[in-house]
């Protein structure tokens, strides 16, 4: 099976969570888009399912392929989130925002019930950090900002680059008009510890680790789909 298989074969799956009447968050990647097109088939025929996007570029793709959208001031309260991620350990705490979408999948996936999150094998790791994290800032003072996020990691024994986010020479701007500063940690042994730093300097507006967000991952390889639950959930 090729990645593209595998991220088609995980989508399938969560697809079995997915109920008639069910108010929906939508991620966002390559894998969620996969999930997109599949939801679509079903919706095609007959499946009723309003979902809620948690980006610009996925709302493009259900618009274009006629999956019911609304935003979440009028669905407040989701069923179910599916997502990708970049990264998932075994207690499925997660990187995400790769695609720099990670503010909206937090909220939308704050706002679910459950979220359950689709993977090819390669996400799985035993520690999180190999995939640099977003960290989604504020333009404002980001220099400031770039600088207390280091020295925040520092203090939790973390270095490594810390790299503004560019497309075409230009820093990349999220659907909130904000940045994403990139962190090569390397290693992320105190995920926890992390995020609660992160989250007390002032122009960090969200970072990428998602920790008791997901309830389950549905990895897929060559051996099939394989469905991680975490623990206390199911
Ligand atoms: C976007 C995300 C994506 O879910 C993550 O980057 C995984 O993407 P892909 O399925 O393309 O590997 O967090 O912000």
């Amino acid at each position: 099976m090729d990645a593209r298989q595998m991220k088609i074969e995980a989508a399938r799956a969560a697809l079995e969570h997915v109920e008639h009447g069910m108010h929906l968050g939508i991620g966002t990647g390559s894998t969620a888009e996969e999930f997109v097109r599949l939801l679509a088939e079903k919706v095609a025929d007959g499946l009723a399912v309003k979902g809620v996007p948690t980006s610009e570029r996925t709302a493009r793709l259900c618009v274009e392929l006629g999956v019911p959208l609304f935003s979440l001031d009028e669905l407040p309260e989701l069923d179910l989130t599916v997502d990708g991620a970049d990264e998932i350990d075994h207690e499925l705490r997660l990187i995400k925002g790769g695609g720099g979408a990670l503010l909206r999948e937090k909220i939308v996936a704050a706002a679910s019930t459950r979220m359950v999150v689709i993977a090819d094998r390669t996400k799985l790791v035993d520690v999180l950090g190999a995939f640099p994290l977003p960290i989604e800032v504020n333009p404002f003072g980001l220099t400031a900002t770039r600088i207390a996020v280091e020295k925040a990691a520092a203090r939790l024994g973390l270095g490594g680059d810390i790299a503004l986010r560019a497309t075409d020479g230009e820093a990349f701007e999220t659907d909130g008009g904000h940045h994403i500063l990139d962190a090569s940690f390397g290693r992320i042994p105190d995920a926890e510890a992390l995020s609660a730093a992160l989250h007390a300097i002032p122009g960090v507006v969200e970072h990428g680790l998602f920790i008791t967000m997901a309830q389950v991952a549905i990895i897929a390889g060559n051996g099939g789909i394989e469905e991680l639950r975490r623990q206390g959930n199911e």
